[in-house]
């Protein structure tokens, strides 16, 4: 019998590992209070275990207008002062591009898949990387393969050409996902030599077809190198004819903003028809799908990237929780290091991942949580998400996980 579905959505259903890791964490700590490691959430949280707000950036949200608040963005590409301000941010503005604004980064990486490939066309994403990858994929009828991310403890240039190059000679097209500086979940920051080498490795490959590179810049802001970072994307210029790259920008961590959704695609392309296309196919997804963006939370990031006194006091802040960051992994780092835990190259960032065998990652997910330890599986491997525990729950941790694996 016909269902009330169609095909395609007939028997789709989400797990979500992050939520159910978490929704374990909590029945734990409701029984064990004190003694649980809860190493689930993507979010940031302080050393007491609060959830991060930024106070410069919800206390300036609170000065918005409600009439600002209440409003409809004024363009289904996003307000032209907030594009303005991506711009600014991504120390862009002097680069051809345009701004689309976005529900989040998800909306931008999403509807740029949805746009670029074919039902049954393939994307090249990450063999280590964000689930949503997959997901957003599927839900398009598109293929998803991984490229080895790594080669030893370097980010594997050569696969990643090899893939490529496979992809053109399929299907005359290869669009790859890379998720760069603070990578989810391992932590790792390519080098400027493995970007030159992969940038110049598509300039060579583009003379037999299109390249699409879907670049998500999530944790831009979290990186260690500030600003200085952004100067990568100068070289979004000088790339062939047949390249196009877009940025998926999100405000959900560089403002603590996860739950305001605005994000936003931003692309480089030569071939200005083809640009001026994708841009035209985005904003018709954008009418189709989500509308448009939330207004208020385009105006609070316009304010903040406007005002100097503001921003300086908004950059202090988060400077405070990159430094706690980096003491949680440099404690977390160490101990794996004595007891030679093994893990993924960490440079950076919100999370660590322990290397598992795929056929492991279950047993061992549940000896942790048999000890009140909880992280979240990612293919291959175990998710330690620094960003939401303490240094004090930190310290130890490294070692207890190993006892508890390998002991
Ligand atoms: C790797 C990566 N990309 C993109 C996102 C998008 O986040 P949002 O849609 O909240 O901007 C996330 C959020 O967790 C992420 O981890």
């Amino acid at each position: 019998m016909k269902s009330f579905l169609n095909d395609a959505s007939n028997g789709k259903k989400m797990i979500d590992k992050v939520f159910k890791a978490a929704v374990a964490a909590k029945e734990d700590e409701l029984l064990f209070k004190g003694q649980v490691v809860n190493a689930t959430l993507g979010t940031l949280y302080d050393e007491n275990g609060t959830f991060v707000a930024f106070e410069h950036v919800w206390n300036a949200y609170d000065e918005i207008d409600k009439i600002q608040k209440a409003k409809y963005a004024s363009g289904i590409d996003g307000n032209p002062d907030f594009k303005q301000s991506v711009k600014n941010w991504l120390k862009v503005s002097n680069l051809d591009c345009d701004v689309i604004a976005t529900p989040g980064g998800a909306g931008a990486v999403s509807a740029t898949l949805k746009n670029v490939l074919n039902v049954g066309e393939i994307v090249l994403k990450p063999s280590l990387g964000w689930g949503p990858y997959k997901t957003m994929a599927e839900e398009f009828g598109i293929i998803h393969q991984d490229y080895e991310l790594f080669n030893h403890d370097q980010f594997n240039v050569d696969g990643l050409l090899e893939k490529t190059k496979e992809m053109i000679e399929l299907q005359g097209k290869a669009v790859i996902i890379i998720n760069d500086p603070c990578h989810n979940p391992s932590g790792y920051t390519m080098t400027k030599t493995e970007w030159n080498q992969i940038l110049n490795g598509f300039n060579e490959l583009s003379s037999e077809g299109k390249i699409i590179l879907l670049h998500d810049v999530a944790y831009i802001d979290f990186n260690h190198q500030l600003d200085d970072w952004k100067e990568h994307f100068g070289q979004y210029q000088n790339l062939n004819e047949n390249i196009m790259v877009v940025v998926a920008f999100s405000t959900s961590k560089t403002l603590t903003a996860y739950g305001a959704r605005v994000g936003a695609a931003v692309v480089f392309a030569k071939n200005a028809i083809e640009r001026q296309k994708y841009v035209d196919a985005m904003i018709y997804s954008a009418r189709s799908i989500w509308s448009t963006v939330n207004n208020s939370a385009m105006k609070l990031f316009s304010k903040i990237e406007s005002t100097p006194t503001l921003k300086k006091d908004y950059l202090k802040e988060k400077q405070y929780y990159i430094d706690l960051l980096k003491e949680r992994a440099d404690i977390f780092l160490r101990e794996a290091h004595e007891v030679a835990l093994p893990i993924y190259p960490y440079k950076e960032g919100f999370f660590i991942t322990i290397k598992v065998d795929d056929d492991k990652i279950d047993e061992y997910n549940k000896k942790l949580q048999e000890n009140h330890i909880f992280t979240v599986s990612v293919a291959h491997g175990l998710r330690v998400a620094i960003c939401s525990i303490s240094k004090n729950q930190t310290k130890g941790l490294a070692k207890k996980i190993h006892t508890t694996l390998f002991e």
